[in-house]
């Protein structure tokens, strides 16, 4: 484990924030009892948020946690996630209700007039969806099979999701940013039968690519026997006879009606491959009663969704915070959300202001990164649009650094909006640590306490509880959304998660405080996971990516703080050729990585040296590498097998 990155998280402002008055009196949860009444029985508290699912089944037990770190929640109970999210919306009486306000990147370019926006209604979802999994069984895929999503956020991406679910395929979503490698190591990994893309993607105003840029990984997948493309951009992609398929002439010929699967409870939902201390990413498997409870109970209450609110994830769907709150929760609560395809700066820096304004978005949940770029922008920006129709906003994937945190209160909420700093995981599936908006006094900085029902804990370094102080975050009970285990590696699962603490402590990975009111405040990874703009990256998955290029023999990737991104990606290289130092070398290392993972974890800065520093046993010392990269003065360096290359590295950072 390494030392705790330091962020101006720590920087704590005095100032508080209780909910304003207005804000708590029509708050649905506004009396703290809740927490008693949680913590008095959690499987009661947890059941009565599942009761408010259809099931088809009745569930037997709420929880059983007799062989922990397996958990079983809902035994017994059936049900089918797309019905919730669906179906029995329309049978309501809501199926014109929309569920997304889509908005293109391009949304204004001359002649997107039909195209550039559209409003998504539960009704149309729901014929989309029954008709996609129509044409999935067609192509021979059924309960238990994987598939592929590999989208630009357009609505069909949610459509396949749901799809998936109506007939119990297991979809696996990489991240439309990921390069072709990475989608062809989690399609191989998974065993995926079939992939869901596009031709295109826009990439500030232009089509990038998708299906073409990926069309070579189909040689090597010897289970993938189908790809489904969506046309975004009319770029006429290459199309293999037999193979591949458009969405929408499938769509069309499609039979309308698909019943939906009873699910078990436990049945696999969804993989989503997430980074982890080595160069394998880690394959997270939700199941589908505790996860749909869990999302659609925290959207519900950590947003105090109301029945006109406008919701809006700015998130993007290939994340897990795609899944539970541009997806799952707020369909499965009959929401009405946002959905924005594009860059934040495209065609104008105040791109999201406009839109905002124009739906009259309620509640925004964005990314600490994000909300930095904008304060570089200039508060000039919001200012121009009318955002008087936000009532509550939410921050996820890092920790908001309190200037960021005054900001977004003053300038995007107006000073009259709570801000629920929300703590999770792509293994939590929902929220776990965050303001309830009509009850916490917000600290900036703070994702604040546990919800009801969730329990945590922060360990010091002989495993005990700390009162007061900083240490190892814990989860000390089982949640419904728990992952399950990883996908085909159930002892990494094990291992990874419940082995350090034993098997009824979860072992989050993130090093927080808590202070002398039980606040939590997270400081960040303790794991060699870095966070870049609130993107989980390892640094052994880039330094394999960077030794696969044959120009480099040895290579160390460290995480950095970086104003901008929260944390930065530094690399230090030995080449083979000593004299493969330049720039040139420097920009092909750089786009070998986007080649590799995808340019998200491109290295920010590469510095060479014939060797890196290392103990006399071979060990790279990754610490030492961090001190000298900020600068700091280094402590004894005796150890070293040849201590000259720190003085060639410091050279090298100073000079740029
Ligand atoms: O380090 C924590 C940080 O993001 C990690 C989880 O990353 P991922 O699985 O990609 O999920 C991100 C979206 C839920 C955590 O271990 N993190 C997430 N939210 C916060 C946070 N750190 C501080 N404050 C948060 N609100």
């Amino acid at each position: 484990m390494r030392d705790q990155p330091e962020l101006d998280v720590l920087l704590k402002t005095e100032e508080t924030f209780p909910p304003p008055p207005g804000f708590a009196a029509s708050a649905e949860l506004s009396d703290p009892e809740v927490y008693d009444r949680a913590a008095a029985d959690p499987e009661a508290w947890w059941a009565d948020w599942a009761a408010r699912l259809d099931w088809m089944e009745p569930w037997d037990t709420v929880l059983d946690w007799s062989d922990p770190p397996h958990a079983t929640w809902f035994a017994g109970g059936k049900l089918n996630v797309s019905a919730n999210c669906l179906d029995r919306h329309v049978a309501a009486g809501n199926g014109d209700r929309v569920a997304y306000f889509w908005e293109a990147e391009d949304a204004d370019a001359p002649g997107q007039e039909d195209r550039g926006r559209k409003a998504i209604t539960y009704s149309w979802l729901l014929d989309q969806t029954q008709r996609f999994a129509n044409v999935m069984k067609g192509l021979g895929v059924g309960k238990g099979d994987v598939v592929g999503i590999y989208m630009p956020m357009v609505p069909e991406a949610a459509v396949a999701m749901l799809a998936c679910t109506r007939i119990g395929a297991i979809h696996n979503v990489v991240f439309g940013g990921f390069s072709a490698e990475s989608l062809k190591e989690r399609m191989e990994v998974s065993g995926a039968k079939l992939l869901v893309t596009a031709d295109a993607t826009l990439r500030r105003g232009s089509p990038m690519p998708m299906k073409a840029s990926i069309d070579s990984i189909f040689d090597e997948l010897e289970e993938m026997s189908s790809v489904v493309v969506v046309n975004r951009c009319d770029t006429d992609p290459p199309m293999a006879e037999g193979r591949d398929h458009f969405w929408a002439e499938s769509v069309e010929a499609a039979d309308p009606v698909c019943e939906p699967e009873p699910m078990d409870a436990e049945d696999p939902l969804y993989l989503l491959y997430t980074s982890g201390s080595t160069a394998k990413p880690k394959g997270i498997m939700h199941t589908t009663g505790g996860y749909l409870t869990q999302v659609a109970a925290t959207h519900q209450m950590v947003f105090d969704l109301k029945d006109d609110d406008i919701f809006w994830c700015a998130a993007d769907i290939g994340w897990v915070t795609g899944h539970s709150y541009i997806v799952y929760g707020p369909l499965a609560n009959g929401a009405t959300s946002i959905m924005y395809e594009g860059a934040p700066d495209y065609p104008q820096k105040d791109r999201w202001w406009q839109i905002a304004a124009r739906y009259k978005a309620s509640i925004l949940y964005t990314a600490p990164t994000v909300i930095r770029s904008f304060m570089k922008w200039g508060e000039e920006l919001p200012a121009k649009h009318d955002l008087s129709s936000l009532r509550l906003l939410g921050s996820v994937g890092e920790p908001i650094n309190p200037r960021a945190w005054l900001w977004y209160h003053k300038y995007i909420g107006g000073g009259h909006c709570p801000i629920v700093d929300t703590w999770w995981q792509t293994e939590t599936g929902a929220i776990m640590i965050s303001p309830l908006p009509g009850i916490t006094t917000t600290k900036p900085g703070s994702a604040t306490v546990p919800i009801p029902g969730i329990e945590a804990a922060i360990l010091d370094s002989e495993d005990n509880p700390v009162e007061e102080g900083g240490g190892t975050l814990v989860l000390t009970r089982p949640w419904p959304a728990m992952a399950r285990t990883l996908f085909n590696e159930p002892e990494r699962y094990v291992e990874t998660y419940w082995k350090r603490y034993g098997p009824d402590t979860y072992l989050v990975g993130d090093a927080a405080h808590i202070d002398e009111d039980d606040y939590f405040w997270i400081v960040g990874r303790i794991d060699d996971v870095i966070n870049v703009s609130g993107h989980r990256l390892s640094t052994m998955e880039v330094e394999s990516a960077l030794v696969s290029h044959p120009g480099v023999a040895e290579a160390a990737v460290i995480g950095v703080s970086d104003e901008a991104t929260g944390q930065a990606i530094i690399s230090f290289v030995t080449p083979q050729d000593a004299s493969n130092r330049g720039d040139d070398f420097t920009t092909e290392l750089r786009q070998h990585v986007a080649e590799r993972i995808g340019k998200l974890a491109r290295p920010r800065g590469i510095y060479y040296a014939d060797d890196l520093p290392k103990t006399r046993s071979g060990k790279i010392m990754r610490r030492l590498l961090r001190d000298v990269a900020d600068g700091k003065a280094l402590g004894d360096v005796s150890t070293l097998k040849d201590p000259s290359v720190i003085d060639d590295l410091k050279a090298q950072i100073s000079g740029g």
